[in-house]
């Protein structure tokens, strides 16, 4: 079945441990499910989010940045997410146009307006089915992300957004909360500082209902 499902939240908030756990719970009811995620999804993507994620390109102004992300949504979009909705698959994306309007909008202050726009031409009538919002202080969020940049030995090179202060953290967490309330139909909010199956009932619950 044709679903197209994408993930927000900060960093650590539990989006790739939940896109993980969905995956195998519809696969268990016999869908066929794609991970994807942006920025990357394939393989121009991923160069261009190896640019994205270097800290040594702390120079990297907030257009170029945005300019960045839309090249690699349009790739994105061509190549992955309209074969596989096209295909009938259950398409889960590990972020999506909402961080671009959380992170580069409202975070990074680029005009929204501009971000729409070039959305529209990359991605057109292109919108999520569900999207969840995975919410939970940053406190909690950049804690996880920290032990588990330890653990996975990433270095703080491939890590420009973890790099970033705390109040900008603040301000996606807050512009996140305030996209899911202009659409709140669209957007589910799910409380990511509980323990992860907790979080996986809760996300099982929400897709459901778009199962047949
Ligand atoms: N609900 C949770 N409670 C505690 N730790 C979690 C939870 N969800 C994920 N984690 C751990 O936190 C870290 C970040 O989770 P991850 O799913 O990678 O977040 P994101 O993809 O949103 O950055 C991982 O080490 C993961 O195992
Ligand atoms: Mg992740």
């Amino acid at each position: 079945m044709r679903l197209f499902i994408t993930f927000e939240g900060i960093e650590g908030s539990g989006k790739t441990t939940q896109i993980h756990l969905l995956r195998d719970y519809v696969e268990r009811k016999g869908y066929r499910c794609q991970i994807t995620r942006e920025p990357g999804g394939c393989r121009i993507g991923d160069k261009i989010r190896d640019i994205l994620m270097d800290s040594s390109n702390e120079n990297l102004t907030p257009l170029s940045e945005l300019l960045l992300i839309m090249a690699n949504r349009a790739q994105h979009v061509t190549e992955v997410i309209e074969p596989a909705l096209r295909d009938q698959r259950i398409l889960i994306c590990d972020r999506f146009h909402d961080a671009t309007v959380a992170y580069q909008g409202f975070a990074r202050g680029v005009a929204l307006d501009l971000i729409e726009r070039l959305n529209q031409t990359v991605a057109g009538e292109l919108k999520p089915d569900l999207t969840i919002l995975l919410d939970c202080p940053v406190e909690v969020g950049l804690a996880r992300a920290r032990e588990r940049m330890a653990n996975e030995n990433v270095s703080w090179k491939e890590g420009r957004f973890e790099g970033e202060q705390r109040d900008f953290h603040q301000r996606v967490r807050d512009a996140y909360l305030t996209i899911a309330k202009a659409e709140p139909h669209r957007i589910k909010v799910v409380d990511g500082s509980r323990d992860e199956h907790t979080v996986e009932r809760e996300i099982r619950q929400l897709v459901s209902s778009f199962l047949k």
